[in-house]
């Protein structure tokens, strides 16, 4: 029932003030037009229930943007997303997103480097090889948050 009140309050609200919004555990995800496995992925993530609003960017901005958001760039990918303060860069599964709000460690993201192939986004048929999604702290250091197999890989 709350849950309900607060989206309805966000929908009135957000005809005049959409920005302040564009946050707390809306997914705003940064993406060029061309790329289209940025499109599947934010499908997924919407499939899974995560609000998200998609910004269509050329890719100096984008670079504009993972620079701003420390995001080192040998953990880079094609699309850069925010969540709250932390940032979600690339092909990240959305049950990670969701713990990472939940847990909310010390930490400025998480990111799937490349775009391995199997991730959500990335599917290719039967074709999957193992990724983990990187936590990635303020010095650049990272540690394992999750491991996807291709058996659990969602
Ligand atoms: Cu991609
Ligand atoms: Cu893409």
């Amino acid at each position: 029932m709350l849950r309900r009140e607060f989206l309805i309050g966000t929908l009135a609200i957000s005809t005049f003030s959409e920005s302040v919004f564009a946050s707390a555990d809306a997914l705003i995800v940064n993406r060029t037009e061309s790329c289209g496995c940025c499109g599947a992925w934010v499908e997924r993530m919407i499939s899974a229930g995560l609000k998200t609003e998609v910004n269509f960017v050329n890719d100096e901005v984008l670079r504009l943007i993972k620079s701003q958001l420390a995001i080192p760039v040998d953990l880079s990918s094609c699309h850069t997303a925010t969540i709250g303060s932390y940032f979600i860069e690339g092909h990240v599964p959305a049950e990670d997103i969701r713990r990472l709000l939940i847990e909310r460690p010390k930490a400025l993201g998480l990111s799937v480097p490349g775009m391995p192939i199997g991730s959500p986004g990335m599917e290719m048929g039967s074709n999957k090889e193992p990724f983990e999604t990187l936590l990635v702290f303020e010095n650049g250091k990272t540690q394992a948050f999750n491991s996807h197999t291709p058996q659990t890989s969602v």
